[in-house]
């Protein structure tokens, strides 16, 4: 799973590389042509001793030509910008499909279809086109999945939106693309690309209330998220409910990565993470609440059986 505005998998990302390549080209010719004229410059008027050749002031095709040229040049990539800008950002419709929201430095992402809500891991339907309203609940974030589009601001008190395409199923690799915080960099996500009817089954799964503990370290971690400060923050649908302070864990297992994609979704890391959030990310919001080794250990066998 790369990450390259080189190598588009959308309609929307292949045309602003169509537009990166026209001002490219540009851009080159114009380097071209004032490189090749100061050598030949150079070397044809070099001196050769003698006086000074004779100094010209005033020459009007000269000064009509190097306005004309830059307008007509500037006037091209006008053009060629709102073509682009056009095929990127059609009309959109008030009720999006998704409704991401940047947090310090995790990604909540809410379906509003039927209310499934998770994290840094955006499921979309294959070859559809999927509409994101994006929003923040605290500083500017930038939502950008290159392969798949354009970048968005995520600002706090606004809803900015951004269509979203694949048209492979797939993975695609996010990251936030303003500056945030400390933990800026770990506040990756990925969009999972996949058929329609694998898609409506996951969505509706995620819809799902958390499924029963079985064991009885299981029972006990659901317990002790009860007791402990976890369900101050976290929601677990069927367990809790909160507001949306921190990740939904309703359906923890189901998702690849924890912590804005710092480290992989196993239950050894799980219960690093439960140990000591600090020294895997530090400054994050996630507190270490000194947990003794029976709670790390119910907790991650709760936890890590949330599919
Ligand atoms: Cu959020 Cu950078």
């Amino acid at each position: 799973m790369h990450i390259s505005v080189f190598d588009p998998a959308s309609p929307q990302a292949a045309k602003l590389l169509w537009l990166w390549n026209a001002c490219f080209w540009i851009c080159a010719f114009i380097l071209a042509v004032v490189t090749i004229s100061i050598a030949y410059m150079l070397v044809r008027y070099r001196w050769r001793g003698g006086d000074e050749p004779a100094q010209t002031s005033g020459n009007q095709r000269l000064e009509f030509g190097w306005t004309a040229i830059p307008i007509s040049l500037v006037a091209v990539l006008f053009v060629l910008s709102v073509v682009a800008a056009r095929a990127v950002d059609r009309p959109v419709r008030r009720d999006p499909d998704i409704v991401v929201t940047g947090h310090q430095w995790w990604w909540q992402v809410n379906y509003p279809s039927n209310g499934a809500i998770t994290a840094n891991e955006i499921h979309i339907p294959v070859g559809r086109e999927t509409l994101i309203a994006v929003e923040s609940a605290d500083v500017i974030h930038d939502f950008w999945v290159p392969r798949l589009g354009r970048k968005i601001d995520a600002i706090p008190g606004r809803r900015n939106f951004i269509w979203i395409q694949a048209d492979q199923a797939g993975e695609y690799k996010g990251a936030c693309a303003e500056f945030c915080g400390a933990q800026h960099a770990w506040m990756r996500f990925r969009v999972v690309a996949q058929d329609p009817a694998d898609y409506d089954s996951w969505l509706a799964g995620q819809a799902a209330p958390a499924t029963e503990p079985e064991s009885e370290e299981a029972k006990t971690g659901r317990e002790r998220f009860r007791q402990l400060t976890c369900s101050n923050c976290h929601n677990i649908r069927g367990v809790n409910q909160q507001r949306q302070f921190a990740p939904d864990l309703t359906h923890l297992a189901g998702r690849q990565m924890l912590a804005g994609e710092r480290i992989e979704n196993t239950p050894e890391n799980l219960r690093r993470w439960l140990h000591d959030p600090d020294s895997i990310k530090p400054e994050s919001l996630m507190p270490n609440l000194h947990l003794d080794d029976n709670d790390l250990n119910a907790l991650t066998a709760y936890l890590a059986a949330l599919k």
